[in-house]
């Protein structure tokens, strides 16, 4: 099979609900991934934030053949193991007390919206069931994630939309103060926007923000499904912002490639669910929890945020000086390795131009380049990848 061959057959067989490359990923290693037709590519984009050690990490094969030859899957209705032992590290690394694991970023903010709403109804009871999100947000494409997810051109089509959902602009406290009437139970934020363009939440909105919903007991919920897992330098984002979410949602890189979502939150929050009250068929099983193991035993080993730090400075770097020497190259934003290039022109035809000289990445809103490259990228990988880059914004910038 070749890229053209495998492309016919997704088109015949599968829904049509991307905009694809033309091409088939069929092997990986490190920050490099091989097509069907052999060509090689730089991967500065990580599966949106996923494999965060690269691919075929071989430290995640070895964990995951070990448990699917042991157990691969025995459902909720007995405790796991490796489920157990993920919701230890990630509650004794960060302030949660408890955990709920699920399958995607979706799932886990679902998951936070009815632990919000069921807390505040047992609490205060009904009418207090409001989501305050923030414009521009992304939550995921569930109906109450895209409901939540601040961006209208996301809603259209899928009308009617959930109730108790409402919005205000990133880093906005008088818009906050205005909108958080008695109805809302719930504010959730992401540290910093990905797929609304790499915009940071400022870190004495942040503040402010955390005081005021707490005065209130209006939960706050921290959106970490893609700056979690060590992106922004921290091990979560909330922690380089100071401030002490009541509910935290994780996916993406939480497996480091294999399907894991979670949603953690305070002793006195998750105590609102009783059996019954929330589920997942897959949620937490042992192949995936397995990988969570090894993923935060990772980033937990000695040195390896540090070095994760130094690879960050060195890519900012690195972009940096594209702004210097590549005319169509503005400025640089975001934090650790969440980082977008802002250009001088739409991103979309340079974010391809860079497909076909061998450099993946993705766009942030209409005029940036994303990228969320693996945590460990070797400085031989970035040099590449930077190379190709620059090569791509020369010539684009001399057309
Ligand atoms: C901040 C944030 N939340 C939620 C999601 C949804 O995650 P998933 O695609 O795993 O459902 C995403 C996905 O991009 C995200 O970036």
């Amino acid at each position: 099979m070749n890229n053209e061959s495998i492309k016919d057959m997704g088109e015949t067989y599968v829904m049509n609900t991307y905009g694809r490359f033309p091409a088939a990923m069929v092997r990986g290693e490190g920050s490099r991934l091989f097509d069907a037709d052999q060509k090689d590519y730089i991967d500065f984009l990580g599966g949106i934030a996923v494999t965060l050690f690269g691919h075929s990490y071989p430290p995640l094969v070895e964990v995951l053949q070990k448990q699917a030859g042991t157990l691969l899957h025995c459902s909720n209705y007995y405790w796991i193991e490796p489920q157990n032992q993920l919701a230890r590290l990630l509650c004794t690394h960060s302030r949660f007390d408890k955990v709920f694991f699920c399958n995607s970023g979706a799932e886990a903010n679902e998951g936070a919206i009815k632990l919000a709403r069921k807390y505040s109804a047992l609490k205060y009871g009904p009418g207090r069931h409001k989501i305050l999100s923030m414009e521009r947000s992304f939550h995921g494409r569930t109906l109450a994630t895209l409901t939540a997810t601040g961006q209208d051109h996301f809603h259209q089509d899928f009308l009617p939309l959930p109730l108790g959902f409402d919005y205000i602009p990133l880093n906005d406290m008088q818009a906050l103060r205005e909108k958080a009437d008695d109805s809302v139970c719930a504010v959730m934020v992401e540290a910093i926007q990905g797929e609304g363009g790499v915009y940071a939440l400022d870190v004495e909105v942040a503040k402010e923000m955390a005081a005021f919903c707490q005065e209130r007991d209006i939960l706050l919920i921290a959106d970490e499904v893609q700056t979690g897992m060590g992106r922004t330098g921290e091990l979560f984002a909330y922690q380089g912002l100071g401030i002490e979410p009541d509910i935290m949602t994780l996916a993406k890189a939480l497996g480091g490639g294999v399907p894991i979502g979670a949603f953690l939150a305070t002793d006195e929050v998750a105590g609102a669910l009783k059996p019954g009250d929330h589920g997942s068929t897959f949620g937490g099983n042992p192949l995936a929890s397995a990988a969570g193991v090894l993923v935060m035993q990772t980033l937990l080993q000695d040195g390896f945020m540090e070095k994760m730090r130094k690879t960050a400075q060195r890519f900012q770097t690195a972009l940096q000086s594209l702004t210097l020497s590549c005319k169509m190259a503005l400025a640089v934003r975001g934090r650790g390795l969440m980082l977008a290039l802002e250009l001088d022109r739409e991103a979309k035809p340079v974010m391809k131009r860079l497909f076909e000289a061998g450099l993946l990445c993705s766009v942030a809103g209409e005029k940036g380049l994303r990228f969320l490259p693996a945590l460990n990228l070797t400085d031989e990988e970035m040099d590449e990848g930077m190379n190709r880059l620059k090569q791509v914004l020369d010539t684009m910038g001399e057309e």
